[in-house]
């Protein structure tokens, strides 16, 4: 039961999950075409568990080269499926490239799951399908409002897909993953966050604009109703996130999930403001950060954090990162990028 497919292993979630799971004794393989990838994520990678991590490079959309994979790869216990788009504004641009992308990936990975008989799927899910929640922390049980965009929608439509494949007549069990906002980069800052073009989301902009890529960070609204008027949200360090999906995959191994498909909350519980967040990463980087107050992002959800019971009672899942951490760690991976410009050539999709 130790062979793992990873899909987007060259991603930001999927290379930790990739590290968390060898750290735990699991033999990993990935599919990542590195359309918003690098191949050498690998390397780092490798420098970490010092173990060699072979990547296919397959478009899962393709669905005869999805199954040639598992054709050569038949001890695949367990598939976890990070591979997807994840741009809100470039799903609000494009909505159709993101169903096809997204949900035909998934469609074809489950086809393969099914055909090949393997028994244990997780699916890399978000906060966004909660759209603007009526009251918050939410748990699991909180109640979907229409996604705020096509990517959100991807998310919300792919977890039914989920539901409803391991349901009827797939000898399949399931995890639903929904994180939050995966901040930060490995301690050993070995591998890290790799912003596609500008980066749309929060701690890539802080520590871009206070390493000097860019001359100004926007803070997008000041008049929500929160405390300080920023939006809130609920940041998490990414190797929290990782360990989780190495845990919800023991569960599952150990025979311990009776649903075919249950659900968790990737949070920390604890919600901070865009404001307080600008104000841990000056403490400990020591740098004042150059930003402006600027209009409303069309779309933004005014405050949503976790209720992270669930995950923490059922999995025996514990944050170990504080937003110090979070800061602390993706501002040494932003030095460390800045420093040695070969390390990673940012893929230059450039997404307006
Ligand atoms: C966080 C807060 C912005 C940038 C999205 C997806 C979610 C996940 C993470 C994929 C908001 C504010 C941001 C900036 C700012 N994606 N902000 N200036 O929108 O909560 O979540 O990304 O897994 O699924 O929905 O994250 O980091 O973009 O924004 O003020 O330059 O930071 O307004 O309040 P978001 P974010």
């Amino acid at each position: 039961m130790k062979k793992i497919l990873v899909t987007g292993g060259c991603g930001y979630i999927g290379s930790h999950t990739i590290v968390d799971l060898i750290e735990n004794g699991f033999e990993v393989i990935s599919i990542d075409n590195n359309s918003r990838s690098q191949p050498s994520v690998l390397d780092g990678i490798t420098k970490i568990t010092g173990k060699e991590v072979k990547n296919y490079k397959v478009d899962l959309c393709h669905y005869e080269e999805t199954f040639a994979v598992f054709q050569e790869n038949d001890d695949i216990a367990g598939v976890i499926h990070f591979a997807a788009y994840k741009a809100v504004g470039e799903s609000v641009e494009e909505p159709l490239l993101y169903f096809d992308n997204n949900l035909m990936s998934l469609i074809n990975i489950l086809r393969c799951i099914k055909e090949f008989n393997v028994p244990h799927f997780v699916f890399s899910s978000s906060c966004t399908v909660y759209g603007n929640p009526a009251s918050i922390p939410v748990t699991e049980n909180t109640p979907f409002q229409p996604a705020v965009s096509p990517y959100g929608s991807t998310k919300q439509i792919g977890e039914e897909i989920v539901l409803q494949t391991t349901a009827y007549g797939a000898d399949i069990k399931a995890v639903l993953l929904r994180y939050f906002n995966p901040v930060g980069a490995h301690p050993s800052c070995n591998i890290g966050e790799l912003p596609v073009g500008k980066p749309k989301n929060l701690i890539p902009a802080i520590t871009q604009t206070a390493i000097g890529k860019l001359p100004q960070m926007q803070v997008l609204g000041n008049d929500y109703k929160t405390k300080d008027g920023s939006c809130i949200r609920d940041y998490i360090h990414v190797c929290d996130i990782a360990h989780a999906h190495t845990l919800a995959l023991k569960r599952l191994q150990e025979n311990k999930q009776e649903k075919t498909c249950d659900v968790f909350n990737l949070g920390t519980g604890t919600g901070l403001t865009v404001l307080e967040m600008i104000k841990t990463f000056e403490k400990v980087s020591g740098v004042t950060l150059n930003y402006a107050i600027t209009n409303r992002r069309p779309g933004d959800v005014e405050a949503i954090y976790a209720n992270n019971d669930k995950a923490k009672n059922i999995l025996g899942w514990q944050c170990k990162y504080n937003a110090e951490d979070m800061m602390h760690t993706a501002w040494e991976w932003e030095k460390k990028l800045s420093a040695d410009k070969n390390l990673f050539t940012t893929v230059n999709t450039d997404l307006n």
